[in-house]
């Protein structure tokens, strides 16, 4: 449930018109609404509140790392899944304790390592034996104990598109999970690190428990194992991936179904559980509204309605083939079926095919809905485009959250060598 709705033929978010956003902040903006992000934490951290211990519910920073919607989750007690030292210092920058971040990633630099020995954070998830011996020898030397769990691979099949899957033993993510009893005895065993957990994440936007519900399974027989061969696991991170509806009418598990699945298959863990939620709680929190430039009409073909937002603002469509449903703000009752392209010189800058969506004209303005995770955060400047600004609304007021970066500012940045000054 979200609180962009229709009043009287205009779309609103929360009690703001998105017409006097457009008016007031330009477009494309992508906006955000504070009671739909409190809302779906609240739901999330509600059906996981019969589990024995209090969960540790970090949210996926990648999702989106707006400073504004990282405070707001961090009052609702939210901690923070970190994967950069860039992802690490906003979070703490919006106030999240630095015991409640826990640092993934597959590629952590030395840096980065340092950078969260530095900040003192709740937990390392590490990525390799590799990686586990580097950061044991670099805590040692700092004289300090990194809290760290063992990312493994459990080799399931998410059933979600092949970009955004990351459990299976082709991924680079995770040690292989026939090898992890083994890594977390010998990191256990090196002075610096205080192995203390498992984690596990096989992918996102999953439409099926049943994966998961096999990965956790999983991931209790192997909690088992290694305690079995004398080493403490007192965590146990399962990271995100609960899937969202898309398209309008789109079933999806509930975080009910979710929380009663992981108590069920959790009960006899005796661990903490930890939860790295992003898309369940940013995506039907923030739209993308933008602005048709003009319709096109080529012979024989559905009209191409050209909208001033574009694969760099949002690059779902073009990435991953990813649905976003379309409404216009004003709608006018008719209907019309067209493609929905944005300015970008090339054909994959498409947001739809022979779409069925409002009739729409030059001028109208219409939102991409779901827009909330995984959209302003994955901009580009493409084409000189800049990035759009970001938007939080709360009743009846809005606040610019993130100002639109003009191109001249991006261009600012570049210089022309004195070598080809010079010559
Ligand atoms: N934890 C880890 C270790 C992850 O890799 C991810 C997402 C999450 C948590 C959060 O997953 P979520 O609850 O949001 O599904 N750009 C893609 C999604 C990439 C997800 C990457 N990892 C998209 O737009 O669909």
């Amino acid at each position: 449930m979200d609180f962009f709705q229709y009043r009287d033929g205009a779309l609103f978010a929360e009690d703001v018109p998105m017409a006097r956003i457009a008016q007031e902040v330009g477009t494309p903006v992508y906006i955000y609404s504070r009671a739909t992000f409190e809302r779906h934490a609240r739901v999330f951290a509600e059906a996981l509140s019969g589990l024995p211990k209090k969960p540790h519910i970090a949210f996926a920073v990648k999702s989106n790392p707006n400073l504004a919607v990282l405070s707001l989750l961090s009052k609702q007690g939210y901690g923070a899944d970190v994967v950069s030292g860039g992802e690490m210092a906003r979070a703490l920058a919006a106030g999240v304790p630095a015991e409640d971040i826990v640092f993934s990633g597959v590629g952590k630099s030395a840096k980065e390592l340092v950078a969260g020995l530095e900040a003192q954070i709740g937990q390392f998830n590490i990525e390799s034996e590799e990686e586990g011996v580097e950061l044991a020898q670099i805590a040692a030397e700092r004289g300090e104990l990194a809290r760290c769990a063992l990312r493994v691979n459990p080799d399931i099949d998410a059933g979600t598109h092949e970009k955004i899957s990351t459990g299976k033993k082709d991924n680079k993510f995770g040690v292989p999970i026939d090898q992890a009893v083994a890594i977390y005895a010998r990191l256990a065993a090196l002075p610096g690190l205080e192995m203390r957990g498992l984690a596990v994440h096989i992918g996102s936007q999953l439409g099926d428990l049943a994966p998961l519900e096999m990965a956790f399974l999983k991931l209790g027989e192997l909690l088992a194992e290694v305690r079995a061969g004398g080493d403490t696991v007192t965590h146990i991170d399962l990271g995100g991936g609960l899937g969202v509806p898309y398209k309008k009418g789109e079933e999806m598990p509930s975080p009910a179904q979710y929380g009663a699945m992981v108590q069920r298959v959790t009960a006899n863990w005796d661990v903490t559980l930890m939860f790295e939620p992003g898309r369940v709680i940013a995506g039907n929190a923030g739209v993308l509204l933008t602005q048709v430039v003009r319709v096109k009409r080529n012979a024989n073909r559905d009209p191409f309605v050209i909208v001033d937002a574009a694969m760099n603002d949002l690059a779902r469509p073009a990435l991953y083939g990813a649905w976003h449903d379309f409404d216009a703000v004003e709608p006018n009752g008719a209907r019309m079926v067209a493609n929905i392209v944005g300015p970008i010189c090339e054909t994959g800058d498409t947001f739809a095919t022979a779409r069925e969506i409002d009739a729409v004209a030059t001028g109208d303005l219409a939102v991409f809905r779901t827009a909330g995770a995984y959209g302003a955060t994955m901009a580009s400047s493409y084409n000189s485009r800049g990035f759009v600004a970001e938007v939080m609304v709360d009743g009846d007021q809005f606040e610019v959250v993130a100002d639109r970066i003009l191109p001249e500012a991006i261009t600012a940045a570049e210089r022309v060598p004195a070598f080809l000054k010079d010559s």
